[in-house]
């Protein structure tokens, strides 16, 4: 029995779970199933990567603490997942006192071999902030060919520069302009560990060749760089014990979450976290998308090789997943969250589909819903599904024949499968599982058409012979399902109750021995037709959210607070008559002083143009010096009914917004807009 730990990247706790994070927790998932089926033990460990700028920039846009938000992310990315039937052993958080202890270990060894070292770095700071600046908040004019608004760190014509070098830069959390500011940051001096690096990645089947031959041409041919690992405060994240006021980098300590979540598990399952990560015989598989390479296979291993820790045996790279041969889009709607999809649709259609198209290689995926559909029904609803849904009625009054009748050979067949079904599960060609599978079902969908079992049900003496019928096409779908199964988790319980087992009681050696003289239950649904009419429905769906997201992001750039708003709620609802029964009008202050014996009050003239003027008395005293407000247009009632006051007739009202007191704020017209204009 083979002892394995796989994982999944991290996913970022700044974002929900879409269906592109899926392509790869349900191929993890997946993989996982299918070794525990072999027999092997397996545990699925994953965590969220917790740290870094990103979030805590999103905490304070939300008015929240960075802990806040991880924790309500943790909690939907799980819910996500679980509706996925992605099912983890552990579900951790880098943000953690056990991957903290073990980037403290880590730490430690880097020291000691001479790893680290120290270098001045200028970087840009956003002093209304109080933050150093990551390239990806800094937009300025591009020092090579003049365009403006291009990225901290590259240009739309291709040039690559520092963010320092960026003509007149402006940060995008503040819109001010940055200054140039040094700190001491910490790099891991990875040219150190080039020959093992040469080594591990070049021999030996750790990695895709693929990916191995990336390497070779892109890093490995020339000097390492030094990698940046710390960040000056604030920082969200660990800081560094014998650098205080620097953090480690995100990334530092991001892997190490897949030791600290695994520490976490060990302890709640009584396990020893050295027998899985300082163990000769344990297996460790990192399932990751193309864009992280460089971290997990030069990094990452440079770090667990200082620190005696198990080197990975796989790292397995996959590509991006595409939405009808496009980029997924928000603005099309193909940009879909995990909790969209499963707010339409059934989640077995996904992983099928998925799985359908994996194939162990670097390429990306495309999702195509025209293909889904075409897949899911006739694949999962015409194949498979229909096997049982036209014979387990049939069989639940007779139950399964005692002895296994002649079938040509069908059973035989499916169950010869076995082997090259557990190798294309280990080596991740998922798609070729599915096509052996759907070749079994074709035999046995064929079988069943010529032996017409819904005929022989009419007959009564042909009663054995329609067992006989349905208990080969029940075992044959049986066979389907258990080699399905880490695919179809949900779909595989559902069978094991039809025919009176448990799910957790198979294996894949179960396909060898037939079910005989055993009780059919009751038949229920077992899956319906995938509607197309439900992906269009979805598809709006995410439109629709994502134009509530672009709305949210516009309140959280302004950062308007609730106050004005609680402290005097809306109105109730007026008419359009109401409305224009109240004349506004453009005036001209002309005249505006003092009134002896009123504190609140100045003495304005307005006028209306063409020689009509008012006299208002206007509360506006402690916010406005009145030789300030001469020439000024403001908007006034102009029909309300005129007050006698004891300092005179008031004839009308200016309109200011605000609480009161010094906080009194006039309203006045954009430029153009002349005395007499009417306010509509
Ligand atoms: O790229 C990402 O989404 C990262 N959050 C993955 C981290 S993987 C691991 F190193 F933790
Ligand atoms: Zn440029």
């Amino acid at each position: 029995m083979r002892k394995i730990l796989v994982t999944s990247a991290l996913p970022y706790a700044n974002g929900h779970i879409h269906l592109g994070h899926l392509v790869e927790y349900i191929q993890t998932d997946i993989w996982a199933r299918a070794q525990r089926l072999r027999g092997n033990r397996c545990i699925y460990i994953c965590a969220d990567d917790t740290h870094g700028t990103a979030i805590m920039i999103r905490a304070g846009q939300e008015n929240r603490s960075p802990e806040a938000l991880i924790a309500d992310m943790s909690e939907a990315h799980q819910k996500d997942f679980a509706g996925m039937d992605i099912q983890f052993d552990h579900y951790g958080s880098t943000n953690s006192a056990e991957t903290k202890q073990f980037c403290e270990e880590i730490w430690r060894a880097l020291r000691r071999d001479g790893l680290v070292k120290e270098k001045e770095v200028s970087q840009l700071y956003d002093t209304k902030v109080g933050t150093f600046l990551a390239d990806r908040f800094v937009r300025g004019t591009c020092p090579k060919c003049g365009k403006a608004d291009q990225y901290g760190d590259n240009c739309e014509c291709g040039a690559t520069y520092s963010p320092t070098q960026l003509i007149d830069p402006v940060s995008t959390l503040s819109g001010t302009r940055p200054e140039v500011r040094q700190a001491t940051h910490l790099f891991v001096e990875l040219e150190k560990m080039h020959e093992f690096l040469e080594e591990w990645t070049q021999k030996g089947t750790h990695l895709q060749s693929e990916i191995a031959n990336y390497l070779a041409g892109h890093f490995l041919n020339d000097t390492l760089y030094d990698w940046d690992i710390s960040r000056p405060a604030p920082y969200f994240g660990f800081e560094i014990p014998d650098s205080p006021g620097n953090y480690w980098y995100v990334w530092y300590d991001a892997p190490i979450g897949y030791i600290g979540a695994t520490l976490q598990w060990s302890k709640l399952n009584g396990e020893n976290v050295d027998e899985w990560w300082r163990s000769a015989d344990t297996e460790i598989y990192h399932v990751i998308g193309k864009d992280i390479t460089y971290f997990h296979t030069l990094f990452w291993p440079a770090m667990l090789k200082t620190a005696g820790l198990t080197l990975p045996k796989k790292i397995h790279v996959h590509g991006f997943l595409t939405v009808n041969g496009e980029k997924m889009s928000k603005r099309k709607g193909t940009f879909i969250l995990a909790s969209t999809y499963l707010e339409h649709l059934d989640p077995a259609y996904l992983r099928y589909y998925y799985a359908s198209k994996i194939s162990g290689r670097v390429d990306d995926l495309d999702l195509n819903f025209t293909d889904i559909v075409g897949k899911v029904n006739s694949d999962l609803v015409g194949n498979l599904v229909n096997l049982a849904s036209r014979t387990a009625k049939f069989a639940e009054p007779l139950g399964l024949s005692e002895i296994y009748p002649e079938d040509g050979g069908i059973f035989a067949e499916a169950a010869s499968r076995m082997e090259e079904i557990a190798e294309a599960y280990e080596a991740f060609d998922f798609s070729r599982v599915t096509r052996l599978v759907m070749q079994i079902g074709d035999m046995a969908n064929k079988y069943v058409e010529d032996a017409a079992p819904w005929s022989l049900k009419k007959d009564p003496e042909k009663q054995v012979e329609l067992q006989n019928v349905c208990t080969i096409a029940l075992n044959v779908y049986r066979q389907m399902v258990i080699y399905l199964s880490p695919i179809l988790p949900h779909l595989a319980r559902d069978t094991a109750e039809l025919l009176g087992e448990r799910v957790e009681d198979w294996r894949l050696e179960s396909v060898k021995t037939p079910l005989v003289g055993t009780k059919v239950n009751k038949f229920r649904h077992l899956m319906q037709r995938m509607d197309p009419q439900k992906i269009d429905a979805m598809i709006a769906r995410s439109q629709e959210i994502n134009a509530e997201e672009e709305k949210m992001k516009d309140v959280a750039k302004w950062n308007d607070g609730p106050e004005p708003l609680e402290a005097e709620p809306l109105a109730p609802e007026c008419t359009i008559e109401d409305f224009t029964k109240v004349d506004l009008r453009v005036a001209r202050i002309i005249d505006a002083k003092h009134v002896p014996t009123a504190n609140k009050l100045l003495q304005l003239t307005l006028s209306l143009g063409g020689g009509h003027t008012r006299n208002v008395f206007a509360g506006i005293k402690a916010a406005y010096n009145p030789e300030d407000l001469v020439g000024r247009l403001v908007i006034c009632v102009a029909n309300l009914k005129p007050r006698q006051m004891k300092f005179g007739l008031s004839e009308g009202m200016v309109c200011a917004a605000g609480a009161g007191g010094t906080e009194i704020f006039l309203l006045s017209p954009d430029d153009g807009a002349k005395p007499g204009h009417r306010v509509h």
